[in-house]
């Protein structure tokens, strides 16, 4: 997909049930997740990432955060509790507009259409953390890469990154990446649909060395309803220098 395709793409996924394109569990397809539910998942993960983070021996200043591929805000209004500000950044104007009528704190949140395959816009050395969960493994590799070499340019001194990708495993390595679009398009008939692109785990570590990040934290596991075909994996990558 380029990059129109993938902007056009996320728009449509999210002007229809949005809250099922974002956590795709079978039982709340149809408008069927409760927004009370939807977003205490978010809770719950970023109760986990900062459990992880404190494993990893990673402190962080409660200073400002980007969400990278918000959503509706799901990751963003818990991160509200730990940080000053949270930008969110999503490519959807869809996601977006929805993002901003969930908003539980709008002083504190800002929510961002970013439609470009970079994050020049958002300036260099500005953020204590970001993080980025189900997002990635969305996006063609070519641009994956362009955004992670993103987060550490954006990332202060001693600031973290916490971020997820995925690989293929067994036969899937081999199919190429048009391929699996091309059967994808196939298959939803022209209308949009929720791609997924593997990149090898190791490509992301180089990526993160020469980027200037530090790997301070690996780990994978299955990927839920693909968990045959893909692993995620998770990074926490901290930029070396005093934290300011
Ligand atoms: C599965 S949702 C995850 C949303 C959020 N991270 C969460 O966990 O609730 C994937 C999101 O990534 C966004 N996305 C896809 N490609 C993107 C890109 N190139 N830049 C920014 N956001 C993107 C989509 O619009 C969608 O909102």
């Amino acid at each position: 997909m380029n990059f129109d395709e993938t902007q056009k793409n996320w728009t449509a996924l999210g002007e229809d049930d949005a809250m099922w394109v974002v956590l795709t569990d079978p039982d709340k397809k149809g408008n069927r997740w409760k927004r009370e539910d939807f977003f205490a998942t978010g809770q719950r993960e970023i109760a986990d990432v900062f459990i992880k983070l404190q494993k990893a021996g990673v402190t962080h200043l409660p200073g400002c955060a980007l969400d990278f591929g918000c959503g509706l805000g799901r990751l963003s209004q818990a991160l509200a509790a730990r940080f000053e500000t949270v930008d969110g950044v999503d490519i959807s104007s869809s996601m977006i507009r929805q993002a901003m009528e969930f908003n539980q704190f709008p002083d504190r949140v800002k929510y961002h259409v970013n439609a470009r395959a970079d994050l020049a816009d958002f300036p260099t050395a500005s953020y204590d953390f970001v993080g980025s969960l189900i997002v990635l493994q969305h996006i063609p590799p070519r641009f994956q890469e362009k955004y992670i070499r993103d987060f550490l340019r954006l990332l202060k001194p001693g600031g973290v990154a916490y971020f997820q990708t995925v690989h293929a495993r067994g036969w899937r390595r081999f199919i190429p990446h048009f391929v699996a679009d091309f059967i994808r398009q196939r298959r939803s008939h022209g209308q949009p649909f929720i791609p997924l692109y593997g990149v090898p785990t190791e490509q992301v570590r180089r990526l993160i060395a020469a980027a200037g990040g530090e790997l301070k934290h690996y780990e994978n596991c299955g990927h839920g309803e693909w968990g045959a075909r893909y692993f995620n994996d998770y990074f926490i990558v901290t930029k070396p220098g005093a934290k300011i």
